[in-house]
């Protein structure tokens, strides 16, 4: 609140020059009651302030730097809101003798379907019965009412005790509405992707970039593309790519939100090296969905909780819809194993309901394997699953948990085996099963415990691991859809057990809008 007490502000983001600015209001005789950036903005509109809260708001923002959603009240118009933005998000949501403002849309679903989206630099002016939106020059603009698709049951637990169990259990029917609308008649198709085949032809490599578990999707991804494409693949976390791209990169950034910074950065810096960019994103009109060349929606529906399920399982679907359709125009598949891997993606969501069903027994696992600190290892695709395992138990449960190439154990990571360190081991990859098998042999001739994660039927696993849970059978490019899903469960569970926050662990955000 400002030092006058007229008025009071809500902010999302980073202001970076706040050092700086703050030293100017203690100069000026402000008092700050806080460390926070955000305090800087409450003081400059009280600076600002001679009657005009528009322009006040202008003044504000012009010495910002950094990202902000700003919510703002005044004691002189009790019945109004005022917020502006500039690289955060900020949704209006339209009313009935009412209005709101918030950062995602999932947060308004239950009151509206009618929303406005800000774009960087607008101001609007709510009441309850109107809102005006200006441009950064202060000019009134018009702005399109747009209707959110997602269903207010969608957005609430459902008789679950959690959003993430909920959200683990709604998988198969997710990946369905990832997949249905793309495949016709045997044939996957990309509505909104328009590159023509001689502009796929000159595609000399992709990069995929992204932040947590979308990194991780891409990973997966990364492996369904060069196999099927034959086109070699760069995956890169969004806050560490320095893009060596040009017109013959495509680039396909992966978020669930469509709002983290680092990812949004990352796409920027490829679009202006002329790369293609392609969104893979599951909240519609967010930010990397308007940047984006080309957006392919995950169609997950409204994610509630912090740590991605379905998010990452409809993102790796889009991604192995991609590899096929990539594949057929670059002439790199033949008929029949297109047909066969388009016909193994249809069946995913059905498989995906039978992990869940095979997968009753986890809970029971948690006290065994989910003690202290866990090893998740696993090689090729089944090491892009351990990365994601060990991220998901680490984001809820608390516990310490890190993945490793199985076959880099041997390199120094062995040597903090000792007796009765858990072992996840990731094994579905069947190519490189006996490879993984050794590794199996390696940690429990030195005391861990290995539960192993494999596709029914392999008998070898049985007889090494001390426990092993199945995921159906299913072609290799594409296991990494079933086998993240009895992982998800085990961090779930090990969190339940531990008394966690589950939705909404400690110091993490759904989306991430700093950089
Ligand atoms: C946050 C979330 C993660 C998520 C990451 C990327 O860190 O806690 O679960 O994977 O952001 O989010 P995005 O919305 O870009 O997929």
């Amino acid at each position: 609140m400002s030092n006058d007490g007229r008025f009071a502000v809500v902010h999302n983001g980073i202001i970076e020059n706040y050092l700086e600015l703050r030293r100017e209001l203690i100069k000026d005789g402000y008092i700050f009651q806080s460390e926070t950036d955000t305090e800087t903005i409450v003081h400059l509109l009280e600076l600002y302030y001679d009657g005009d809260i528009k322009a006040a708001v202008m003044k504000t923002a012009a010495r910002l730097e950094g990202s902000y959603a700003l919510g703002i009240v005044c004691t002189d118009t009790p019945d109004a809101l005022y917020v502006v933005r500039e690289a955060s998000p900020l949704i209006l949501g339209v009313g009935v003798g009412e209005n709101y403002f918030a950062s995602d849309v999932t947060a308004l679903v239950s009151h509206t379907k009618n929303v406005i989206y800000l774009e960087d630099g607008e101001f609007a002016k709510l009441t309850p019965d109107s809102i005006t939106v200006c441009d950064c020059a202060g000019r009134e603009v018009k702005k399109p009412i747009s209707r959110v698709t997602w269903s207010v049951e969608a957005a609430e637990k459902g008789g679950y005790e959690h959003f993430m169990l909920k959200e683990i259990m709604e998988q198969p029917a997710a990946v369905k509405a990832a997949l249905a609308p793309r495949i016709h008649e045997g044939r996957v198709q990309l509505d909104g992707f328009e590159l023509g085949e001689e502009e796929l032809r000159g595609i000399s490599k992709i990069i995929i970039t992204a932040c947590g578990s979308a990194y991780y999707a891409g990973c997966s991804g990364r492996y369904a593309i060069e196999r099927l494409c034959r086109v070699p693949v760069q995956v890169e976390l969004a806050s560490e790519l320095r893009p060596m791209v040009d017109e013959h990169t495509l680039v396909l950034v992966i978020s669930q939100s469509g709002e983290t910074a680092d990812t949004i950065a990352a796409l920027k810096e490829c679009k202006a090296r002329g790369a293609k960019v392609i969104g893979i994103v599951n909240v519609v009109g967010s930010t990397i969905a308007k940047l984006a060349d080309f957006t392919l929606y995950t169609f997950a529906g409204p994610e509630i909780a912090v740590a991605t399920t379905k998010g990452y399982t409809t993102q790796l679907t889009v991604l192995y819809l991609f590899a096929l359709y990539m594949a057929e125009k670059l002439g790199r598949i033949d008929a029949e194993s297109y047909t066969t891997l388009v016909k193994e993606l249809q069946h995913l969501p059905r498989k995906l309901q039978q992990t869940i069903d095979m997968n009753w027994q986890i809970p029971k696992l948690v006290s065994r394997y989910a003690s202290h600190s866990l090893f998740f290892i696993g090689r090729n695709t089944d090491y892009a699953v351990a990365l994601e395992g060990a991220l998901k138990m680490k984001e809820i449960s608390y516990l310490h948990a890190e993945s490793y190439a199985a076959g880099e154990l041997k390199h120094g990571t062995i040597a903090l085996i000792e007796e009765n360190q858990p072992v996840i081991a990731v094994c579905c990859n069947e190519a490189l099963m006996d490879k993984t098998l050794s590794n199996i042999v390696e940690v429990k001739a030195r005391g861990a415990k290995v539960l192993a994660l494999s596709c029914k039927g392999n008998k070898k696993i049985v007889s090494q691991a001390d426990d092993v849970i199945f995921i159906p059978r299913v072609e290799t490019v594409f296991s990494a859809a079933l086998a993240v899903v009895p992982l998800q469960l085990l961090a779930y569970y090990a969190a339940k057990e531990k008394g966690c926050d589950i939705d909404k662990p400690k110091n993490l955000a759904k989306s991430v809008t700093v950089e």
